[in-house]
């Protein structure tokens, strides 16, 4: 990594900025120091011009629609390999051998039951609780059973976490819908592959045998690849922030998954959805594209836009595909939804108004779609995102406690409120 440096004048001083150029992507401007030598601070709400790290884990070109995990291409990844391919890939930076891949199957599935305690977690929500709340409660609680693996300064402890954590989150979101549902929890199998164990545990009820369709368990398998680590995004960040106190790894994910939550965020898949059932039929999209672009009106379209990708997400693309697949696999030949999915981003990429913000669908626009033809609740879209994130929260979490520059993450303000006053007795108050 070379560096250059900037000077920058404020009033009569002027400070000499280093620039840090990083492998490829933006450089950046080491602003530590400003406050030391200005005392100003900069200012950045939403961080939309803030490198917070250094990171050798996920890379996003926005402006050329490009992702790459540890420097393999997303639609590599999602062609050829599968999901704890890639959780291996993103946890210890390059692609396992035969062997190192075998011996990462066998150590996750050896992690995926949780302790028996957790059932009774379950039975103070009500069923109608949403998914994610009993995620996020169950996660957080995990803090409180493994006390052999929350020594954060040690790697292999960080390890041992990493591999639960991974391991665990199927078999809690299977008994999340489980619980919404009113069924009973179904254990896990060790001889089925992850994602195919994940479906048996949420679609196997005790009264028949379950067969599991490989082209769906293939298909959900790419999914969580397509999801499983986005650089820093807002619950990865959120993550950070919670690990950079020294938290327990578990409660760190738990704060992941409640930013996760957000309609903005991960929940938009489960918003994309809703939306589009709304709308209802293709007729009624230019009613809708007109409220997207309605400043007074606070719609939004869900699923469309991006912090980052100002082209195509590549994601969206590979779930397109994906969906059709589903579609095919499932014997829907007319999905309502899909028409009125497609039809909409003809019509919103042509435009004007999502042309010039460069609006285009994210990953969350058709995964929905998707999910609701595998039988998912809509509730349940933001559990999936979670389950498959989990591994680039853990992945950046780590990266950032192995960080010899890490300290705890503690941003400033400009301050806009009361200046200096006295207090006044409520006598005196009038
Ligand atoms: C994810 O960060 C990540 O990497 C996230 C993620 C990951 O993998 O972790 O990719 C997953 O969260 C995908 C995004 C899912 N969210 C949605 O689909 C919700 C709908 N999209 C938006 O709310 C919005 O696009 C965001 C939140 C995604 C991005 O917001 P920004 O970067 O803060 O952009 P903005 O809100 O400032 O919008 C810029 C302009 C605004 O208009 P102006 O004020 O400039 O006139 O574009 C408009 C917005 O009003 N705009 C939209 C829009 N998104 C932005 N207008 C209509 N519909 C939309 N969806």
């Amino acid at each position: 990594m070379s560096s250059s440096s900037s000077t920058l004048t404020v009033d009569d001083k002027s400070v000499d900025l280093a620039i840090k150029t990083g492998v490829i992507g933006p450089s950046v401007v080491d602003i530590s120091k400003l406050y030391g030598q200005t005392g100003m601070f900069t200012y950045d709400p939403g961080f939309t011009s803030t490198a917070s790290c250094e990171s050798k884990i996920t890379y996003i070109d926005g402006d050329e629609g490009v992702l790459l995990y540890r420097g393999y291409p997303i639609e590599q990844l999602a062609e050829h390999g599968d999901f704890l391919e890639t959780c291996y890939l993103l946890l210890y930076g390059e692609l396992p051998t035969a062997a190192q891949k075998a011996d990462f199957d066998y150590r996750v599935t050896r992690h995926t039951m949780v302790h028996d305690q957790m059932n009774r977690f379950f039975t103070g929500f009500r069923r109608d609780a949403h998914p994610m709340a009993i995620m996020v409660a169950c996660v957080g609680a995990l803090s409180a059973f493994y006390h052999d693996s929350t020594d954060i300064s040690d790697p292999h402890q960080r390890m041992v976490a990493s591999m639960r954590m991974i391991a665990k989150m199927p078999t809690l979101a299977a008994m999340a819908y489980k619980y919404h549902v009113g069924q009973p929890f179904v254990y896990p199998q060790n001889e089925l592959d992850y994602t195919s164990n994940f479906l048996r545990m949420c679609f196997a009820v005790p009264a028949e045998e379950y067969k599991v369709n490989p082209v769906l368990s293939r298909a959900l398998d790419r999914i969580f690849i397509l999801h499983a680590d986005h650089e820093q995004n807002a619950s990865t960040s959120t993550v950070r922030l919670a690990g950079s106190s020294g938290a327990n790894p578990f409660a760190c994910i738990a704060a992941g998954i409640a930013c996760l939550w957000g309609p903005a965020h991960g929940g938009a898949n489960e918003a994309a959805l809703k939306m589009l059932e709304e709308i209802g039929t293709p007729d009624r999209i230019p009613e809708y594209i007109a409220k997207a672009k309605d400043k007074n009106d606070p719609f939004r379209l869900m699923g469309f836009g991006h912090r980052v990708y100002k082209n195509y997400d590549p994601r969206a693309r590979i779930m397109q595909k994906t969906t059709h697949e589903v579609l095919n696999e499932l014997g829907i030949k007319d999905d309502p939804l899909l028409d009125v999915a497609v039809e909409l981003e003809q019509i919103a990429l042509k435009d004007e108004y999502f042309i010039e913000k460069k609006l285009y669908p994210n990953i969350d626009f058709y995964s929905g779609i998707t999910l609701k033809a595998m039988g998912f609740p809509t509730s349940m879209f933001t559990v999936l995102f979670a389950l498959a994130r989990t591994v680039g929260w853990i992945a950046q979490w780590s990266e950032m406690i192995e960080d010899p520059s890490q300290r705890i993450g503690r941003p400033r303000q400009l301050y806009v409120g009361s200046p200096k006053r006295d207090y006044v007795t409520v006598a005196q108050r009038g």
